[in-house]
Parts: structure tokens; sequence; C-alpha cells
């Protein structure tokens, strides 16, 4: 035998009896998200490495660490994208979306990050990712935070906390980086290699040091937010007054800096306490500048990005479970001439019955078996077509949930009879 070949590390196989949940996330998402007016975009998963460097930025973990990058057959260096938000960016612009528009999107799909695997971190995962376009006011951050609260009380989700924070504008960015810089100087024999680098290139990415060594010193640091400038210190109040007036708990965290580089003003983030290390299920924030840094008019923006292997396992962890979608009908077909028909008869009841969600058997076994098949199924009927009921175009029909007596009907009648029995209002 040849050698198994096995899937990369930290890239996983959703198996079917896992899409369930996942489809049931995409669905309620997709319509949560339709529901406040959002329209879908589908940039490509591969951009130009350019791209992801200028907008996530140079000294960042996933920029310096964990980018999927390669030359291509022309030589062009490109990157599987880490994140969705530089991507649409890049399409909005492109595409003149933010000319004289203010459009509301999100988009879905595989996003690629080099980070050491363990449960609920991998190296391909899956976002939901939503943005806003066009609104500087803090109305659209508090949509965006309700939005993704509806969105787990219709899942039926619980025990999700909300993490707010201001990052001001880049001038009170600079400004506190100063700050910053004088404190973590006088405590530069204690920094790690990573963090002395970042003092001169990213000093605030210090503050995102996950290294347990370095908390101590993170945690004397002077505060973002007790650094604002005034606008944004007015933006981040009347969010509050907003999320207060429409019943949202949160907290206000001025730890929280996120591992972007992009953000300004408002950012977010939604944890739990029951995935263990792997503990943030959503986050996002305002960017005002980044369309203007990657080469577009300036626009203010705000997004935020789900995880949707994180939102899965608490779904399971819940114990709450995607709604049971068994076929309503098993046609089994039992005789040479019966399995010639079944297809044919199949196919005409899906043509007057749309919503009929029904599977023809295709085993070669016995009739007993075929309706052992039907039953673990989960369907509420059998339809059993033998060469009798072929010769007299009729077909017996059992009900296989409830006492209701089998019954033989005419071919002709079958469409009408399980419209009544599976549909009638
Ligand atoms: P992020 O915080 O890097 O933000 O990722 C958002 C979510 O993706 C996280 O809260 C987490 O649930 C999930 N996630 C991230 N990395 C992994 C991983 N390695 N394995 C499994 N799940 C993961 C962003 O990506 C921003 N683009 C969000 C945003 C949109 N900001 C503004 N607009």
């Amino acid at each position: 035998m040849k050698d198994k070949i096995q899937a990369v590390r930290g890239m996983n196989d959703i198996s079917p009896l896992d899409t369930p949940y996942w489809q049931w996330l995409e669905e309620t998402a997709r319509e949560v998200l339709h529901a406040y007016g959002y329209l879908e975009i589908r940039p490509p998963i591969v951009e130009r490495t350019e791209l992801f460097r200028r907008s996530i930025g140079e000294v960042t973990d996933i920029v310096e660490k964990e980018m999927y990058t390669f030359a291509d057959r022309s030589g062009d260096s490109l990157t599987l994208r880490p994140e969705a938000t530089a991507g649409i960016v890049r399409a909005g612009i492109e595409h003149g979306l933010f000319r004289n528009q203010s459009p509301r999107l999100w988009s879905a799909g595989p996003m690629f990050r080099h980070e050491r695997p363990q449960k609920g971190r991998y190296r391909q995962f899956y976002q939901v990712d939503v943005e806003a376009f066009g609104f500087a006011g803090p109305e659209i951050d508090a949509e965006l935070i309700l939005m993704t609260g509806r969105l787990w009380r219709t899942l039926g989700l619980q025990q999700l906390r909300l993490s707010l924070n201001s990052l001001g504008t880049r001038e009170a960015q600079a400004a506190y980086r100063t700050k910053l810089v004088g404190y973590l100087a006088g405590h530069e024999g204690a920094l790690d290699e990573d963090s002395r680098r970042r003092l001169s290139t990213n000093p605030l990415r210090i503050l995102d040091s996950k290294n347990p060594g370095m908390q101590s010193i993170i945690a004397g640091a002077p505060m973002l937010i007790d650094h604002l400038d005034e606008p944004s210190s007015e933006h981040f109040t009347s969010l509050e007054g907003i999320l207060r007036a429409s019943g949202v708990e949160y907290e206000v965290n001025p730890r929280l800096v996120r591992g972007l580089d992009y953000y300004t003003r408002t950012v977010f983030e939604w944890t739990t306490e029951e995935l263990g290390a792997q503990n943030a299920v959503c986050g996002g924030g305002r960017y005002d500048r980044l369309v203007e840094e990657i080469g577009g008019a300036p626009t203010p923006a705000i997004g935020f990005a789900f995880g949707v292997e994180r939102i899965v396992e608490l779904i399971k962890k819940q114990g709450l479970a995607p709604p049971n979608r068994p076929p309503h009908a098993y046609l089994a077909a039992v005789g040479e001439r019966a399995i010639h028909e079944a297809h044919p008869l199949a196919e005409q009841l899906r043509d007057h019955l749309p919503r009929l969600r029904m599977t023809v058997d295709a085993d070669s076994g016995s009739f007993k078996r075929k309706l052992k098949q039907a039953d673990r199924s989960g369907a509420q009927i059998a339809l059993i077509l033998g060469d009798d009921e072929v010769a007299n175009d009729r077909v017996a029909v059992k009900y296989l949930r409830e006492p209701t007596p089998q019954a033989t009907i005419a071919q002709s009648a079958l469409a009408a009879h399980l419209a009544q029995r599976l549909f009638a209002e």
C-alpha cells in the first residue's frame, strides 16, 4: 500500500456531521445581515503581498510571522489573505464603490495565518466579515455591535461578553506613543526580544504581547483612552449612550488594542469563557484612515469579523442544535421494472413539489433492508414502488412516524396527496 497523504497541519476538513452547524450559522448570519441592509461582496483569496503589509502593518504578528506568502510563476509576491478587510477595501477603491455611496458589505470565507495550531486556532479558518464605509458618526459603530448581539440571540448563544475601547485618531496615537515609549524605555531590561525591537518600530504593538512575562509591565503602562483627542472622546461617549439606550451590556477595556495596525477610535471584541485560551469569537473596530492609506479618497469605515470555527464550537458547547432537516419522503423501488421507473416518478414529484426533500433509494438489498434505510433516513413517509404498483400505476405510501395505515395511491394523485400531508398549513 502507498503512504497516506494527510491534510496540512492546522487546516481542517469540515465533516458532513459538522456542516449542518456551519450552514445553520451561515444562514442565520446571512438573514441577520440582509435584514440590516448589508450586501455580499466576494473578493479573491489571494492578493498582492503589499496590500497586507500596508494595511495590517509591517510590524504586526500577522505580517512578520504568519502570512502564507509566495512568488507566483511570474515572480509577483502574492499572499493568501490572513483577513478580509484589506481585500474589501482594495476592491471598493478599485470599483469606485465608495464614490458618493456608503456601502454596507459582508463577506465570508477562509483566511490563512501560519500560527501555532491549537484548539480554536487554525492555519486555515473561516470568518464572516462585515464592513461599513462612509459613516463617520458613532451610530454605525452601534449598529454593528447591535447586529452582532442580535445574531448571538437569534442563534440562542449566551454568556458572550462585549469589551470596548477607543484608540483615538492617528494623531492621538502618535502623541500617546511618545508617552508609552518613555514608560517602556524605563523598563527596557525587562522587555522580551520582540518588544525591545518594537520599542523603536511599533511600540503600541507591545501592548498586544501574549508573553506572560510581559503582562505586569503592560498593566502598568499609560493607557491610550486617557490620552484621547476630544472628538474621539465625544465619539466614544455617544456610542456608549446608544448602547446603553439599546440595553447592551459591555465593559470598557482600556487594554484592548487588537492585533492589526489599521484601527482608529472604536475597537471592540466579543469573548467567551467557554473556549479556553482562544476566547475571542468576534472582533473589529473603526479604521478611518485605511482607505486613504491604500490609495483611495478619505473614507471613514468600520467593521468586524467573527471566527466561524469558534462560534460553531460554542454552539455545540451550549447544546444548541441546527434545525433537523431529514427528507420528507424516501422512495424505495423493488423489482426490475419498478427500479427503472423510480427516478422518472421522483422527478415528476419534484416538478410538482419544489419544497419536497426526497431521497431515492439506491440500495440493491432486500425490501426489508430498504425499509430500514427509509426509517434511518428520518423520512416521515416511505413511498414504495413494487412491480405490482407499477403495473397498476400506483404507489404504496407508508407512514413511518404515525399510526396512519398504509395506503395505495394512484401515481397521478400522489403529488396532491403529499402536498396535503406535508405542506398543508
Ligand atoms: P481578528 O481579530 O484578527 O480581526 O479576527 C477576527 C476573528 O477571527 C477572531 O475574533 C477569531 O474569532 C477569528 N480568528 C482569528 N484568527 C484565528 C485562527 N487562527 N483560528 C481560528 N479563528 C481565528 C480581523 O481579522 C479583522 N479583519 C476584523 C475586522 C473587520 N476589523 C475591521 N473589519
